[in-house]
């Protein structure tokens, strides 16, 4: 397994497993079988509401003596409802009860986006907070405050264009270790990809695969497919690998992480294998032409009637990046 080394001088690894979607029932059996094929790196959130099952299949496997607890990378998020100083280290000593562990090795916000204390998704007006009244910084200091009282390891954020990142940066006392964002052949944002080389800032490319599984409602109509586009495929065929691994393999040599989500026991090790995987320069030219800025998970869903947030407020129109 490659690793990226972040700014705290941790070591991340370079593939970890992604568990939204990943259903009560089936969550468990997959970290599992992740770890035991090699992970070393699994990527939750408690939006995902499957964090106590992780939390028990971490808890089991640990018990087997398989993996050591600090030979695994976990990284969970604060979720929009608890933006408020006084509530993000509440929402991580509950992340750290439901994944049963005592401390994460990074704690991201989940989206430049709030919402009312206890709401879960907003649907109306009053239960979204605007940014001016609710400034990232103020959520940005209180997990300054839980790193500095060692309940998480590295601190980072998610979904954050450019702009949003430079003003982060601009305030904060402990810099942002990792943007995590969308990242893929159609959305490869090397304007992100250059500034966060220079500010000694890891992104984690999520949904590399496509999110297939997304719900329907989350879906445009006739997106493109990353699984089945014919360039993708011949680069596949000429490696001898999957295009699931290509896209994988792609990301890693670009120098960011993965975290393709699966369920399914042989993609969860067809993934991993990616890991190890060179192309040549030859393919990485080719991916170039496939840049259409587009994104599977545009944050629409916060945006609807009522709503303070507008895709140009989330996206600062860098969309194509
Ligand atoms: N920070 C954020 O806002 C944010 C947003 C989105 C995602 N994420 C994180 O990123 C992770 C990955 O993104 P994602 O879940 O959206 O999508 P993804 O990993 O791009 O795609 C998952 C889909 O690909 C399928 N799949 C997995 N391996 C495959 C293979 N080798 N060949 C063919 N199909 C394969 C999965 O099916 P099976 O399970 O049946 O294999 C599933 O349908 C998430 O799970 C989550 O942890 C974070």
């Amino acid at each position: 397994m490659q690793f990226f080394s972040l700014s705290s001088g941790d070591r991340i690894p370079a593939l970890g497993l992604g568990t939204w979607k990943s259903a009560p029932g089936a969550v468990a059996a997959a970290v599992k079988e992740a770890i035991i094929a090699g992970y070393r790196h699994i990527d939750c959130a408690p939006i995902y509401q499957n964090e106590p099952e992780v939390g028990q299949a971490l808890a089991e496997i640990l018990k087997t003596g398989t993996v050591a607890r600090q030979e695994l990378w976990i990284t969970s998020k604060l979720w929009n409802n608890a933006h408020a100083p006084e509530l993000v280290e509440p929402a991580l000593r509950q992340t750290l009860a439901d994944l049963r562990l005592d401390v994460l090795d990074l704690f991201l916000i989940h989206w430049p986006v709030a919402f009312a204390p206890g709401v879960l998704f907003a649907q109306k007006t009053e239960e979204y907070i605007p940014l001016a009244e609710q400034p990232i910084i103020d959520t940005w200091r209180a997990l300054e405050a839980c790193r500095a009282k060692g309940l998480v390891r590295n601190i980072g954020v998610c979904n954050f264009t450019v702009s949003k990142l430079k003003a982060l940066c601009e305030q904060a006392t402990i810099q942002p270790a990792v943007n995590q964002i969308e990242l893929h052949p159609y959305l490869q944002q090397n304007e992100m990809l250059a500034f966060c080389r220079d500010h000694n800032i890891q992104l984690t490319a999520y949904s590399p695969l496509g999110s297939g599984d997304r719900p329907q409602a989350l879906k445009k109509k006739d997106e493109p497919t990353l699984l089945d586009n014919p360039v993708i495929g011949q680069i596949a065929a000429r490696h001898g690998i999957t295009p699931a691994q290509t896209l994988l393999a792609w990301g890693i040599n670009r120098g960011t992480v993965v975290i393709p989500k699966s369920t399914n026991p042989g993609r969860i090790r067809e993934n991993l294998a990616a890991a190890e995987l060179k192309l040549d320069a030859r393919a990485m030219a080719e991916f170039v032409a496939l840049d259409c800025g587009f994104r599977f998970v545009d944050g629409a869903f916060f945006c609807g009637k009522g709503s303070p947030y507008t895709l140009n407020s989330l996206w600062d129109k860098e969309s194509h990046q």
